[in-house]
Parts: C-alpha cells; sequence; structure tokens
C-alpha cells in the first residue's frame, strides 16, 4: 500500500469527499481494560458523503452546510477542527490559517462515520495543503487519539478499499478484491449516541469474523455476510424500537442482505444491481418522505 499521501504543498483549495463508512458486519469480541470494546469489522465506503473544502485564507473560519448541518456544533469541540488543531498543535509554524467548509450531508450520530470520516478528510487536506508530508502510519497515530474509527477512515479515504478492522480499529487488513456493492442507506431521522449503546450490550466476548473467503462477487459477499451479525444490533434496538421496522422494509423491498451499521441507527441493505437500490429507495422515500434514503454504492477493490 503505498503510504505517501502529500508531495508538494498544495496552493490551491483541495475538496474531498468524506465518504460514509459501512460496518457490514460488527462483531463485539471483547473489552480493553480502559473500556473501549474490542472489534472485527468488516467496512466498506460509500460513493455517498459529506464534502470538505479546505483552502488558504487570511484566518481560520468554519462554515458548516448542507441538510443536516444545524445537527453539529461549528465550534472548536467539532471533530473537523479537533483534527486540524491536533495537527496543528504537531507543526505549529508550518500551519497557516485555513478555510474550511464542511457540506454536511450524513445523518449526525448514526453509524456511518460522518464525523469520523469528515476528520480524516481533513486530516489528509491539510497534511497536503500545509506541505507536511507525513504518511499513513503518522496520520493514523494522530486520528486515532481522535477516535477509534479515524484509521479506517484514513484508509477508506486514501483507497477507498473495503478492510478488515480489529483492535478498537487500528488494526486494519485491506481486501485484495472486493466487488461494489448497490446499496441503500436509511435513516428514520434517530440518532444514537455509540458510548450509550456499549454500555446497553449484554455481551462483550461474541465469536470473530468468520475468515474472509475470495469475496469474487455480490452473491459471495452476502453469502458470507450471512454467517456474521452486529454485535451492537441488540442494543441499539432497546434505544431505537423503530429499527425491526426499518430492516423489514428493507426485506420487503427486495434487499440480498440488510443490517445496521456500527451503532446505528443508520441501516444498510445491499442490492443485485443500481436500479433495484434506486427503486427500494424510491419505494421507502414514498412512504417515508421525512426519512434519510439514498441509494448508493460502495467503493470497490480489484488487484
Ligand atoms: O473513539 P470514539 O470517540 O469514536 O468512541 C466513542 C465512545 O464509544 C467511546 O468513548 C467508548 O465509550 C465507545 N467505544 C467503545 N469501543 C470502541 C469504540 C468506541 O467502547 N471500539
Amino acid at each position: 500500500m503505498n503510504t505517501h499521501i502529500a508531495l508538494l504543498p498544495a496552493s490551491e483549495g483541495i475538496s474531498l469527499l468524506a465518504p460514509a463508512k459501512i460496518n457490514l458486519a460488527l462483531h463485539v469480541t471483547g473489552r480493553r481494560e480502559d473500556g473501549y470494546h474490542l472489534l472485527e469489522s468488516l467496512v466498506a465506503f460509500a460513493e455517498f458523503g459529506d464534502q470538505i473544502d479546505v483552502s488558504p485564507a487570511a484566518q481560520d473560519r468554519f462554515v458548516v452546510t448542507g441538510p443536516f448541518a444545524h445537527a453539529i456544533p461549528s465550534d472548536a469541540s467539532n471533530l473537523v477542527l479537533r483534527a486540524r488543531d491536533a495537527l496543528r498543535s504537531r507543526f505549529p509554524s508550518r500551519a497557516g490559517a485555513v478555510e474550511i467548509v464542511l457540506e454536511k450531508r450524513l445523518p449526525i450520530a448514526s453509524g456511518i462515520g460522518g464525523g469520523s470520516s469528515d476528520a480524516a478528510a481533513a486530516l489528509i487536506a491539510l497534511n497536503r495543503l500545509w506541505g507536511l508530508d507525513l504518511g499513513m502510519p503518522a496520520l493514523c497515530d494522530i486520528g486515532l487519539s481522535l477516535g477509534a474509527d479515524l484509521p479506517m477512515c484514513l484508509h477508506g479515504q486514501q483507497t477507498g478499499r473495503p478492510l478488515i478492522a480489529r483492535g478498537i480499529g487500528e488494526t486494519l487488513h485491506t481486501m485484495p478484491r472486493f466487488p461494489s456493492l448497490p446499496m441503500v442507506l436509511a435513516n428514520d431521522g434517530t440518532g444514537l449516541s455509540t458510548p450509550l449503546v456499549f454500555r446497553a450490550l449484554l455481551r462483550r466476548d461474541n465469536p470473530p469474523l468468520p475468515s474472509p473467503p475470495d469475496f469474487a462477487d455480490i452473491g459471495t459477499v452476502c453469502a458470507y455476510l450471512r454467517e456474521t451479525r452486529n454485535d451492537l444490533y441488540a442494543a441499539s434496538l432497546t434505544l431505537a424500537p423503530g429499527l425491526g421496522g426499518l430492516l423489514g422494509l428493507f426485506v420487503q423491498s427486495g434487499a440480498l442482505y440488510a443490517q445496521m451499521s456500527g451503532s446505528g441507527a443508520t441501516c444498510f441493505a445491499i442490492f443485485s444491481d443500481r436500479a433495484a437500490a434506486a427503486d427500494a429507495a424510491a419505494f421507502l422515500k414514498a412512504r417515508h418522505p421525512q426519512w434519510f434514503v439514498v441509494a448508493t454504492e460502495t467503493k470497490p477493490a480489484s488487484e
């Protein structure tokens, strides 16, 4: 894997898509002494996500736009600004003022990594803009200090390849081959607090993921996923009872496989092709116009 992100400082702005992170499977296999949970998760990245634009400026500025802008803080507590400040504190003499514009298209606190993906995109863009030339290991170290999902989102940002994450999310193994998955993402408006979901877990010592096969096609992926779980689902269901109905609608709309992502409450469904995913998204949207519903595809990996 190419571990070098930045070559020359960029004099112009940088625009990046911060893709939705989909936990296709998520097994909770243990707990560390500090309370963090040990996970094994098969993760893919969508073609759909937030948009982040970073450019040199006379003074720091942070602007949040888009359909979910109202739901996140735009002060220094925002994970994007925490990423900027973490990087700047390590390289104060090179970290000039920047304007960051975040278009928030992903629902908040919803299990598809919006905040982590935004922060990962900010780290990669600023690494380039400030000419820091940090490689992936250094960026992942900084990322991990901001959140457990940052390393996988950094890899998702750079390669787009599906991966298996282990530990609390710091050990990553990218898949050599993986098809693009036509998919619908849906959320009924429920946001779930990740710490509360983990606290509601009844069992923390579940079996690991089955060994991954050669993921040659969508059928192989779905057959594998049927042998897996999202171990957070039962805990999330106690906090968001609407989840069961959403998965039921996915089944009615012809999904090959449907599951909750991360700690929820966004669920995903895999379809045989783009047209089937678009039809299912239209079916859900017609019934529930207020829901977040998006037809997308996940990024593939080829050798
Ligand atoms: O690392 P991040 O800030 O995203 O995690 C939010 C919270 O979710 C943690 O404080 C912890 O309570 C819980 N968590 C966990 N095990 C993980 C990831 C997150 O218990 N692997």
